[in-house]
This record gives C-alpha cells, structure tokens and sequence, in this order.
C-alpha cells in the first residue's frame, strides 16, 4: 500500500480535512455506517456518569457525541475536529435531534488542550473513534489525550485492525480504498497504550471486531473507579 507519510503542517491538515469533508458531508454517515464497526459497542461500554466530561477527538459528523448525550444523560459532551464542516454538522445534527449543543473546537488532536478549548480541567472519557487512522502523529495524540484525563479517566479507541485474519484479497483491497482518503492502520496505538499503562499504573483493554477487521482499545488509568 503506497500512503504519503510526508508530515503536514498544522493549517495544512486542518485544510486538507476540510477538502475532504466539504463535499462528503451529506453522504458521510449513510456511507459510513457500513464500514466503521464498533462504534456502537465503544458506546454502551463507556459507562460514562452524569457530570462527566466526555471529549470524542475527531468527532466528525457528531454521530457518536449525540448517541452518547441520549445514551448517559446528563454527561458533558464536548468535540474537537480538525474540519470546521464536520463541527458545523455535529451543531446541526444536535438541533435536530432537539438537544443542547456541546462544546465544540477546531483544532488538532495533537494539540488537544481542554481548559482553553472547553473550559474543563480535565477529561474523564477521551475517545478517538476512527481518527486515529487519518492522524498524523497518533502517538504525539495518544499522550495528549491521555495526559489530559483526570485521576479516574478512560481512553476509548475503535479503529482499523491488522485483517491479517481477513480474506486477502478482501484486506487489500480495503487497505488500498482506505489509502485513497489517507486512512491506514496504526500498529504503533497499540504499544503505545501498554507504555503509558506501565508509566501511569493503569490496565489496557484490547478486543478484536471481526476477525481483526476493526479493533476497540480502552485505557483506564484507575481500574477502581469506585
Ligand atoms: C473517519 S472520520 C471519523 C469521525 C467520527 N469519529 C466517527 O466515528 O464517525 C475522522 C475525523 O477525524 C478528523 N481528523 C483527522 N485528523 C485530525 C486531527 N489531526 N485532529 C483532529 N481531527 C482530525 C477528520 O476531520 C474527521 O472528522
């Protein structure tokens, strides 16, 4: 799989999203939903509590922020993403759905701040719901995040797996479509999860999705959280 890996400057990035997202941005869940697998279950398995601070990084269209907000009432959903469209149609779909828009930022994951962005001190959930795939610096993300969340917080990853266990020429192909739009999988989010559980004292949680299709990965840096 040929993916250019040349690192983007930041305006440059949050541009190129823009790009991308413009003209996706009416058809992006109805596609989407077919390929992007476990977002569901990342949801139900938050177990986010009223008054939480729940940050999605790379929160697109808002779909996951808005299942959260019914799903844990009275949690405080905040968004960051790079494409000012995205965050446009997540304010939009939430005044649809009737419910109070949440705080929303453009910015970069890798320079992710929740005091200035979101006026929090910190977050109790992080999520990267199929972001971390288009990052540029997932690890330089990962610390962000993870250096922002309070005492009991939790990292929640869904993403692309390996497919080694996949069909070949099913996993090639998905590989090279994923390419297109500057998606690949990211073998270093892994280890990098397992490094920061050995430096904070926390647990890494790991489970494949079909067959190594996707994968979900969740951090709790206290695994009592009372
Ligand atoms: C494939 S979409 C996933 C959207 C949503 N999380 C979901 O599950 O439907 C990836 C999103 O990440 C955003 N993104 C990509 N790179 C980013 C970065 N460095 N910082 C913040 N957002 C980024 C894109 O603009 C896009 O909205």
């Amino acid at each position: 799989m040929s993916v250019d890996t040349a690192a983007t400057a930041p305006d440059d990035m949050r541009e190129r999203m823009e790009r991308m997202y413009r003209p996706q941005r009416l058809i992006y869940d109805a596609t989407r939903k077919h390929y992007l697998l476990g977002r569901d279950r990342l949801i139900r398995e938050l177990d986010a509590r009223p008054g939480e601070i729940v940050v999605d990084i790379g929160c697109g269209t808002g779909r996951n922020l808005l299942a959260i907000a019914r799903r844990y009432p009275g949690v405080v959903p905040c968004g960051l993403d790079a494409a000012a469209v995205m965050l446009e149609a997540t304010g939009e779909r939430f005044r649809r759905a009737g419910q109070p828009v949440p705080q929303l930022c453009r910015g970069l994951a890798e320079e992710l701040d929740p005091p200035a962005q979101f006026g929090a001190a910190h977050a109790d959930h992080a999520i990267f719901s199929y972001s971390l795939s288009m990052i540029e610096e997932p690890v330089a993300a990962i610390e962000r995040a993870v250096g922002h969340l309070g005492p009991t917080g939790r990292l929640h990853i869904v993403d692309f797996g390996t497919m080694d266990r996949l069909p070949q020429i099913l996993a090639t192909g998905m590989c090279h479509w994923l390419a297109r739009f500057g998606v690949r999988h990211r073998p270093e989010i892994a280890p990098t999860l397992e490094r920061l559980a050995r430096e904070k004292g926390g647990r890494v949680d790991r489970r494949p999705i079909a067959n190594g299709y996707a994968e979900l990965l969740r951090l709790e840096l206290s695994p009592t959280r009372g």
